[in-house]
C-alpha cells in the first residue's frame, strides 16, 4: 500500500492554499489516492466551531487539525491541509506528531493578497484598525510566522496553479510518495494529466539512446506498459523533443 502523507499547506489568507490543495487533490486522487481535505475555513465550521482567532483558540484549531490528519496519514491516506496555521511551533508540532509531513509554502506578499480580497476580509480590518478597535486579522494586525524549512515553497503571485501542481507533485514524488504504481496507473490518464519530469528524461533519453521513436523502446527501458509509454511518446512529441517521422 501506498505511504500516507501530509501535505500541510500555510500562507495568509487569500495566498491560494485552498485553490492549490484543490487542485493537488485532484491529480493525487485521479492516482487512486484516498484523500480528505481539511481546509480552515470548512473546519470551522464544524470540527473548531465556536472558536475564534486569538492566539490560543488557532493553536487549538491547529492541533486539532493536526490531530485529524495524523489520523489520516497513519491509515495509508493522504490528508491535505489548508489553514492559515500562522505559528510556526504549532506547525512544528505536528510535523513531529505526524512524521509524514510535507509543508507547502503559499507565499504571496501582504499586498498582493490584500488587493485580492476574495472575502472583503482585508479591508474589514484595516477598518477595525482604524478605528481603534482591531480584527486581529492574520498579516495585518496578528501575526504570521514564515516557515524556516518548508518542503515546498509555492510563490503564487508569480507561478501559475497548474505550475505549483507540478512542483509539489514533483517534490512528492522525490520524496517517494508517490509510488512507482501510481506512474503505471498514468495508463488510465487522460493526455492532460500529470506525468513527472523525471520519467519523460528518462524516456527521452532513451529513445534518443535507440535511435527510433518506438513504445517497444520504453517498454523494455522503463518497465512501463504500452499505454503510458505511447503516451510519454506523445507528451515528447508535443514538446519537439522527439519527432514521430
Ligand atoms: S488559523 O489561523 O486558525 O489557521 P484558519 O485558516 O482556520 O485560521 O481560518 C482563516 C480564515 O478565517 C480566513 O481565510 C478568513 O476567511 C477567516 N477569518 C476571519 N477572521 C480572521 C482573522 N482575524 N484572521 C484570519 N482569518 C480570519
Amino acid at each position: 500500500m501506498a505511504k500516507g502523507f501530509t501535505l500541510w499547506f500555510t500562507g495568509l489568507s487569500g495566498s491560494g492554499k485552498s485553490t492549490l490543495a484543490n487542485a493537488v487533490a485532484q491529480e493525487l486522487r485521479a492516482q487512486g489516492r484516498l484523500l480528505d481535505i481539511l481546509d480552515g475555513d470548512v473546519v470551522r465550521q464544524h470540527l473548531s466551531k465556536g472558536l475564534g482567532f486569538s492566539k490560543e483558540d488557532r493553536d487549538t484549531n491547529i492541533r486539532r487539525i493536526g490531530f485529524v490528519a495524523h489520523l489520516i496519514t497513519r491509515h495509508g491516506g493522504v490528508a491535505i491541509t489548508a489553514a492559515i496555521s500562522p505559528y510556526r511551533n504549532i506547525r512544528d508540532e505536528n510535523r513531529k506528531l505526524i512524521g509524514d509531513f510535507v509543508e507547502v509554502y503559499a507565499k504571496c506578499p501582504l499586498e498582493e493578497c490584500e488587493k485580492r480580497d476574495v472575502k472583503g476580509l482585508y479591508k474589514k480590518a484595516r477598518e477595525a484598525v482604524a478605528a481603534g478597535k482591531g480584527m486581529q486579522f492574520t498579516g495585518i494586525d496578528d501575526p504570521y510566522e514564515e516557515p524556516a524549512n518548508a518542503e515546498i515553497v509555492v510563490d503564487t503571485s508569480t507561478c501559475t496553479v497548474q505550475d505549483g501542481v507540478k512542483m509539489i507533485l514533483d517534490k512528492l514524488h522525490a520524496l517517494g510518495y508517490l509510488e512507482e504504481g501510481a506512474q503505471a496507473s498514468a495508463d488510465h490518464r487522460a493526455h492532460h494529466e500529470y506525468v513527472p519530469e523525471e520519467l519523460l528524461k528518462k524516456a527521452e533519453a532513451a529513445l534518443k539512446k535507440a535511435g527510433k521513436v518506438h513504445t517497444d523502446v520504453l517498454l523494455k527501458e522503463l518497465h512501463v506498459g504500452f499505454t503510458t509509454a505511447a503516451h510519454l511518446i506523445d507528451r515528447l512529441a508535443e514538446q519537439g523533443k522527439v519527432s514521430l517521422k
